[in-house]
């Protein structure tokens, strides 16, 4: 059992803590869940959406049946399984742009006390430079929605998707998309910023921009370093210029990016290449960014998911890099090999940057609920060890409340503390979820 409430560093667990000088700070520490505008909302017009409708028949014909095991071609709950069309166009997602009352009734009911979610950028300024007061509205709502329930909203305001007119201008590769993206940030605090405190400008920069402009994945599928570089460069200034004025117009507000970090291993452990290689990926994927926005966060947040162990085999006098997952080892429906031990060393390095840590995202897509609540506590577990050795880390926010639309995979990666029936639009609180309210209630992990 990990200790309740206190451990020897004086942290708490949960609720008021002292700090290290003793006085009693008034942070809690904050468990819940996250999700972003695109993947649950429904009905959205952005670059996404279009791509979605482009592109989908053919990702539909090119997922081989054999790859699939019957429960994801089956899903119990009503969804599209990835030989299908609709599995690939986001529409209707969860509903959760009428639903997210409902939505946030389960999640109180649940325990959380805080909840991430992003603002639609394409909603709120649809047209260059035309505000959408409606869309504002909607989303004062929702904050209003969280307060009442006593749950502590934590705002993205850029979480992967653009409106059309950005996209075309070259979207993250224009400059002037900073400006932009500044302005709507500015309306966004002047209309909303005085329901919130925690904000987060931009969602995992690195991996938006390794997969939309290095590996061709996501729109507007580039493949160029170059392209790739000016865009992190641009999200950055973008991110520090947004905490700038956030704390003009907001004066104690908490702002940090959510960064995806991952944990990655040399296949072999003897291999000078599979070492370097691994330095190699830390740096650039994972660590360099996180320089760059030195002096211009007041919390760190981290994204944890899994273990990637590297493996280098030079071929035709080049190296080639690969991403061994065993399929032997724990992995999740998406074949992400699951390493709790990993949260843990990313927490032990991300305590040389003195900030307090929110872990932004953490979860896995399992259909069956099998794994998720083992995954649950193990993480927790690592995380606690990290907090008993001096980690600020304040909250937890397990992804994702609700099943959703996973980007380029569509619906049918599970990732739900919430089965979503997308036929019906049923909510299932799965029993994962119940095992993650009993370590929220009890402020501790009981076996
Ligand atoms: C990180 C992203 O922020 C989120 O949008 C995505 O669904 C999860 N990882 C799972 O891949």
């Amino acid at each position: 059992m990990v200790p309740p409430r206190r451990d020897p560093s004086g942290f708490y667990w949960g609720a008021a803590r002292p700090s290290k000088t003793g006085e009693a700070r008034p942070e809690k520490f904050f468990f819940g869940a996250a999700t972003s505008s695109h993947q649950v909302e429904g009905n959205n017009y952005n670059d996404w959406s279009e791509w979605e409708h482009k592109t989908a028949n053919s990702k539909s014909q090119m997922a081989n049946r054999k790859n699939w095991p019957d429960y994801i071609l089956n899903p119990q709950a009503g969804g599209p399984n990835p030989l299908q069309k609709e599995n690939y166009i986001s529409g209707r997602a969860c509903d959760h742009y009428n639903r997210y009352e409902e939505d946030f009734d389960i999640a109180k009911s649940l325990g959380h006390n805080a909840h991430r979610f992003s603002i639609e950028w394409s909603r709120i300024e649809p047209e260059q430079g035309k505000f959408n007061e409606k869309e504002i509205e909607h989303y004062w709502q929702v904050i209003k929605a969280l307060r009442k329930r006593g749950i502590e909203p934590f705002v993205t305001l850029w979480h992967w998707t653009n409106p059309l007119w950005i996209r075309d201008i070259g979207g993250w590769e224009n400059k002037k998309t900073v400006e932009y993206f500044l302005r709507y940030a500015g309306k966004i605090i002047q209309t909303l910023g005085q329901e919130v405190k925690f904000w987060i400008p931009i969602n995992e920069p690195t991996i938006y921009t390794g997969l939309a402009y290095v590996m061709g994945q996501f729109p507007p599928e580039k493949k160029n370093l170059f392209k790739a570089d000016k865009v992190l460069k641009n999200f950055i200034t973008a991110y520090k210029k947004t905490y700038l004025l956030l704390h003009k117009k907001l004066p104690g507000v908490m702002v940090g990016n959510a960064n995806n970090i991952h944990c990655h291993l040399p296949f072999n452990k003897k291999s000078l290449l599979d070492k370097v290689a691994v330095k190699l990926l830390q740096y650039f994927r994972d660590w360099r960014n996180l320089k760059w926005t030195d002096g211009f966060e007041d919390f760190i947040g981290l994204n944890y998911y899994f273990l990637d162990t590297i493996k280098v085999v030079p071929f035709n006098g080049r190296f080639i890099l690969f991403d061994v997952r065993n399929p032997n080892k724990w992995i999740s429906d998406m074949g992400w090999e699951i390493y709790p031990e990993g949260i843990y060393h990313n927490l032990k390095k991300l305590k040389e940057k003195n900030l307090p840590i929110y872990i932004t995202e953490n979860g896995l897509a399992d259909a069956k609920d099998e794994k998720r609540a083992k995954f649950i506590k193990n993480h927790l577990k690592w995380v606690h060890k990290a907090i008993s050795e001096g980690v600020d880390v304040r909250g937890y926010f397990y992804w994702s409340l609700l099943d959703n639309f996973e980007w380029d995979k569509g619906f049918w990666p599970r990732f739900g503390l919430v089965e979503v029936n997308y036929k019906t639009m049923e909510r299932k609180i799965r029993p994962s979820a119940l095992e993650y309210k009993k370590i929220i209630e009890a402020n501790a992990i009981t076996e």
